[in-house]
């Protein structure tokens, strides 16, 4: 996109204006649908069994108990249950490479490959008569041996395989002998827990087959992957298949890909010739949907004595499962953050037996940026430097690992707005010496960072000679406000009221490709609906030019503006309405579809430039004398996010990463039983999300310089919010107490 076409969106009308959801009045009254509440006359409902080893085989399994409850239809089990095909990975999935839970031939083997794996699967008349029977069923088990803990096993851990979409290791200089040499430096090894997926919206699956046709209402960021996955799973064609999502309840990663839990229910519909719902309970999704892996990196920094950094060093280890799972890539941050001559970065995975991790909001970038940005504080502390100006010092200008150029970068703008907002400089450097009564206060920062970027996905626009405009994506609404944006970006692009635009998403009835996932939704349709956008007022121009008596004879499209319905040069011009309608038009449609092509465009414009989102986050804290208690007092995010299509919107989604990176920080850990792999705090009461009482006000900023390689300048705002946050946290606490806590999460026991 060229720089006129973004000034010609700057003086729009809608774009970057702070506009409701438009979703918001359905979703405050309950009219808005889930996946778990559609009816169907002769619904059933089905509960799971999980498995209470973490491998082994089912050597028998009792049912009759189960089957004697008052309301139960069927008993699924791997004795009965009918076969689906096995599990088939393409390389040209995008999100092949996360076979995860997916991999697994649920109900056709008496394998068992984690503490918690679904093993059967009860149908009954009520839920409750399903989950009532799910308890009574009784598996016996052959045990094998089983590795699960994590840091047991991490001495076996092996190098990770090169991810295709984000690079994450580099070798630049000789990064060992640099930091031998440097006369400052730190060498940290830091640990972070598993993290759990909490969308408010447990998973949920609503499945009906009609003769070889299903219909699915399911909770899923990404509807294309859902309906060719039940495809090679079920052996019937794409089109036999409708995935419905109009409205999912948060996704973070958890919601990517398919799981247990959707196979099982289109399973369940198909044995019993009903239409059946599955709404996991919580602790169903922690034993089948899965969440962040357990990482140990080492961050070693060398430094001169006025704090030019001379080497970084970042390897990781993290974990996968046995039968799949995410490989995370922890280090990516770390290529794209200084400026130093000699940098080593590796990952390595270690396989356990353990319900298989996925991706969860910044996957690496969250606890990566833990790492390295809480050593580049530590290393300010070493030098007796400020912990912002260590970082300007550091600021490249071009990529560090191989000097490929920055799309744009504003850190030190965003670094430089947050010092003057958040009173940065009256800041007493020396740790504890801020007081508040019994509280020590203290104030940290840390960079944001996570990559940006667009694949192309289909999108249809169809303009009618009522004004009326429909977009059409089979996008996911994750609870982001996707429509509102789209919605906004048609009507600038054609010049129409946002009221006359109407939004149809999550259907994979309408134009597919798009997913939410990676930061990279909006950009991506954006990019096909203004190409849309375009074509449609090509056709409209065309239609005038035809017409003896159009004021727009003669005229070309760069000459007019899109305002007021129509297409208009000075006062002079038309409605698409006057135009359809002389021209005996109902309406005119424009679809995109990018195929390969546009994927093979994509990939060449990620390779030519390094695009980001990124930030200065701002953390104080208060930290009790005696008890060690941590609170976060105030936050102010500053973030260079491109152009701000939604200013609303974009700050939620910004505050929302804040608030689960505080979590990360401070409460959130899984807890594994290293004997028996069993996930022990499986409930929202056990598993410490924040809640409004742990949260300040969070002030949250952006520079809005729009990103000349991105559609409208545009970059996704999803995940860099949590990026950072865990440093910025654990550094304030480094300044309230000198304490230095490399384990997340900060609970006060490591503080006493
Ligand atoms: Mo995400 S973790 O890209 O949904």
């Amino acid at each position: 996109m060229t720089t006129t076409e973004i000034e010609r969106a700057t003086g729009t009308k809608y774009v970057g204006r702070p506009i409701d959801r438009l979703d918001g009045r359905a979703k405050a009254t309950g009219e808005a649908r889930y996946a778990a509440e559609h009816h169907y006359p002769d619904l059933a409902y089905a509960a799971l069994v999980h498995a209470t080893i973490a491998r082994g085989r089912i050597t028998a399994i009792e049912t009759a108990a189960a089957r004697a409850v008052p309301g139960v239809i069927e008993v699924l089990t791997h004795e009965n249950g009918p076969a689906m095909k096995p599990f088939k990975v393409s390389l040209l999935d995008p999100l092949g490479a996360m076979a995860s839970g997916t991999s697994v031939n649920y109900l056709a083997t008496d394998e068992v490959h984690w503490n918690g794996q679904p093993v059967a699967v009860v149908v009954a008349e009520t839920h409750e008569a399903a989950r009532h029977a799910a308890s009574l069923v009784r598996p016996a088990y052959e045990e094998l041996p089983a590795v699960v803990d994590f840091s047991a096993e991490e001495p076996n851990a092996t190098p990770q395989k090169r991810s295709m979409l984000l690079e994450s290791e580099a070798d630049k200089g000789d990064a060992k002998a640099a930091l031998e040499a440097a006369p400052v430096s730190v060498d940290l090894r830091f640990t972070t827990p598993p993290h759990n997926h909490n969308a408010i919206e447990p998973h949920a699956t609503t499945a009906a087959w009609n003769g070889d046709h299903l219909t699915v209402h399911e909770a899923t960021q990404g509807i294309p992957w859902v309906r060719k996955q039940l495809a090679l799973r079920f052996g019937v064609p794409e089109r036999n298949i409708r995935v419905l999502a109009p409205f999912v309840g948060g996704g973070f990663g958890g919601k990517g890909p398919i799981w247990a839990g959707t196979l099982l229910a289109v399973l369940a519909a198909r044995a019993t010739g009903r239409p059946v719902r599955l709404a996991l309970t919580r602790a169903g999704v922690y034993h089948t949907v899965g969440g962040r892996t357990a990482s140990t990196q080492r961050v070693a920094l060398g430094a001169d004595k006025d704090g030019t950094l001379t080497a970084l060093i970042h390897t990781s280890v993290a974990r996968t499962g046995r039968v799949g799972g995410w490989q995370e890539q922890i280090t990516s941050a770390s290529r794209h953050l200084y400026a130093a001559p000699n940098i080593h970065l590796r990952q390595h995975l270690v396989q356990l037996d353990l319900l298989p991790n996925i991706p969860m909001r910044a996957p690496g970038e969250s606890i990566g940026t833990f790492a390295v940005e809480s050593a580049m504080d530590e290393l300010a502390w070493e030098l007796g430097m400020d912990p912002i100006e260590l970082r300007m010092r550091n600021e490249p200008e071009r990529n560090p690992v191989d000097g490929k150029r920055f799309a744009r970068r504003f850190l030190r703008e965003a670094y430089a707005l947050g010092v003057e907002r958040f009173g940065w400089n009256e800041r007493d450097p020396r740790p504890g010496a801020m007081r508040d009564g019994r509280w020590l206060v203290g104030m940290g920062v840390a960079t944001a960072y996570h990559p940006a970027m667009h694949l192309p996905v289909s999108a249809a626009v169809r303009l009618s000679a009522d004004g009326g405009v429909v977009v059409r994506c089979a996008m996911a609404e994750i609870g982001v406000g996707a429509a509102t944006v789209q919605a906004q970006i048609a009507a600038d692009e054609l010049g129409v009221p946002l009221e006359a635009v109407r939004v149809e998403s999550g259907d994979s009835e309408l134009p597919l490709g798009a997913m939410a996932g990676g930061s990279i939704q909006t950009a991506s349709v954006a990019s096909s609906v203004l190409a849309a956008c375009r074509k449609l007022k090509e056709s409209a121009l065309a239609l005038a030019r035809r017409a003896p008596d159009s004021p727009l004879r003669g005229r070309r499209l760069p000459d007019l503006e899109a305002r007021d319905g129509g297409l208009f040069h000075g006062v002079s011009g038309e409605t698409y309405a006057a135009i359809l309608t002389r021209a005996g038009r109902d309406h005119l449609d424009a679809a995109i579809k990018p195929g390969a092509l546009g994927m093979v465009g994509a990939l060449r414009d990620m390779r030519r430039w390094v695009k980001a989102a990124c930030g200065a986050q701002f953390c104080e804290v208060r930290v009790d004398r005696d008890t060690g208690e941590v609170r976060v007092s105030r936050w102010l995010g500053v973030f260079d996010v491109g152009r701000v299509i939604n200013a609303k919107l974009v700050a939620s989604q910004l505050r929302g990463g804040i608030v689960m990176g505080i979590g990360l920080a401070l409460s959130e850990e899984t807890l594994i039983d290293p004997r028996t792999g069993r996930i022990v705090n499986a409930s929202l009461g056990e598993y410490h999300v924040p809640v409004h009482a742990d949260i300040p006000r969070i002030d949250v900023h952006w520079l809005d310089e729009p990103d000349p390689t991105m559609p409208l300048g545009l970059v996704g705002v999803g995940e860099v919010g949590i990026t950072g946050v865990g440093a910025a946290v654990a550094n304030a606490v480094r300044h309230a107490t000198g304490k230095r806590i490399v384990d997340l999460p900060i609970t006060l026991d490591k503080l006493l």
